[in-house]
């Protein structure tokens, strides 16, 4: 089995740090589709499963509860012809004519006066009602799947200004943006500047376009892409017999927070959605005093030891904040894991999972998704572990304290529905 490790040379229009690569999508495919094979992946992220499944003419299903991942996924399905077209046009217009008038951005209770001074909050509104039009300066003759795969194209390059303008704001942790407390700590960027970071990011669109294939097989199936709660909707999808998929991995990676420069392109949040965002979001570091306590599992099992251990544990907050966070991330995980085992019929699910530590505590993710598998009826049928380097959101360089490395593994775990149908595994 392919690690799903992205490879360097894999170009992607966006480089989601917890992409997995192509080739393990068409691997798993190879290995598991039949003709009739329709394929979900519940936490679709920037849409690798579906943008495979689109070039070989596979019938899939993209969901996230995260709306600014739907036109990334979008992006990835974008015709290269048609965005490097896009990207020319976009090169070539002056900052005068970018930032005129007519490209007027409204809504100012979006996300962005909480992130920038109100002048260059201003600019950005229309720096994204411009993009909103050049994609559709480019519609003519195409159909509404071809236009939302082409915006997308030109949601990606608002993004990457939005990531680079929030550069001040970041750590070093790629995935956290710290909040400006203060006026003074508002980001400010003049129109030279903007259109500036415009052009780089163009450039790295146009790049990353140049060596696509610019037709489309004749097979090409335009995936269904949507956002949906992988806790409570999945029925609503219909039924499937493959799911290739990772869930948010427990590392107190805020998936809403690791997106705020997709949230501020999208425009749709404002900050009372936003919060509501981080609070669903599944492995989010923001948990309530009042939760619903931890999953309802026997205390032998191992998701049980590993919950007592954590509550257990003489790190300071350990029986309070961090047993509040790993219960909710494993009632969400466990209720996910419920729908998802309920619309794959005769079928596989192939999984990609990280395991990590909480101080010396292991979180053996791969462990306890096997076991919610097989309690779901479920049989094992193929594990392979690749080696990766632990999550920069836990990495400590105190870590040392606890154990002697920061490397683990992230691995492929495949279940089949009964009858069991291996087919050249391992
Ligand atoms: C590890 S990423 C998936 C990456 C994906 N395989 C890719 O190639 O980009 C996990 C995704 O789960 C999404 N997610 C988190 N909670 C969710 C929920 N309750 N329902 C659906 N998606 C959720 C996050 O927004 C994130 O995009």
């Amino acid at each position: 089995m392919q690690s799903p490790k992205l490879p360097a040379k894999e170009e992607v229009k966006y480089k989601y740090y917890a992409g997995f690569s192509n080739t393990f999508v068409q691997d798993v495919l190879e290995r598991f589709s039949t003709s009739a094979t329709r394929v979900l992946d519940p936490w679709n992220g920037s849409g690798a499963t579906t943008s495979v499944c689109a070039h070989l003419g596979i019938q899939s299903v993209g969901a996230d509860i995260n709306p600014a991942m739907l036109p990334v996924a979008w992006a990835r399905l974008a015709r290269s012809d048609l965005v490097l077209k896009l990207c020319k046009h976009l090169a070539a217009q002056r900052s005068s004519h970018l930032f005129s008038a007519s490209h007027l951005g409204a809504q100012e209770n979006d996300l962005l006066s909480s992130f920038f001074d109100s002048k260059s909050a201003a600019n950005l509104r229309i720096l994204r009602a411009y993009l909103i039009d050049a994609a559709n300066v480019h519609a003519a003759g195409l159909d509404s799947n071809e236009l939302a795969a082409l915006s997308g194209a030109a949601f990606i390059v608002l993004s990457e200004v939005l990531r680079e303008a929030l550069r001040p704001l970041r750590g070093t942790n790629p995935s956290w943006f710290s909040r400006p407390r203060h006026k003074e700590q508002l980001v400010q960027l003049d129109r030279a500047e903007l259109h500036s970071l415009l052009l780089r990011a163009v450039a790295g669109l146009e790049a990353s376009s140049k060596s696509a294939p610019n037709a489309r097989p004749d097979h090409f199936q335009w995936p269904d892409l949507r956002v949906c709660d992988s806790r409570q909707n999945l029925a609503n999808l219909g039924k499937f017999n493959l799911a290739i998929t990772s869930p948010p991995y427990c590392t107190r990676i805020d998936y809403a927070v690791a997106t705020i420069p997709e949230q501020l392109a999208l425009g749709e949040l404002d900050e009372i959605g936003f919060l509501a965002l981080r609070r669903e979001i599944m492995g989010s570091v923001v948990t309530e005093k009042h939760s619903s306590g931890p999953p309802e599992v026997s205390p032998t099992s191992l998701l049980g030891r590993t919950l007592t251990a954590i509550q257990n544990h003489p790190t300071k907050a350990a029986g309070t904040y961090y047993s509040r966070y790993f219960s909710k991330y494993f009632d969400d995980l466990l209720r996910s894991i419920s729908q998802l085992t309920s619309v794959i019929e005769n079928g596989h699910i192939a999984v990609v999972v990280q395991s990590s530590y909480f101080k010396d505590v292991k979180i053996d993710l791969s462990g306890i998704v096997t076991e919610a598998m097989l309690a779901k009826g479920l049989t094992l049928s193929s594990s392979r572990a690749h080696f990766a380097k632990s999550s920069i959101a836990w990495s400590n360089p105190k870590f040392k304290l606890y154990r002697s490395s920061n490397v683990d593994t992230e691995d492929v775990l495949v279940f089949a529905t009964s009858p069991i149908t291996q087919r050249g595994l391992q």
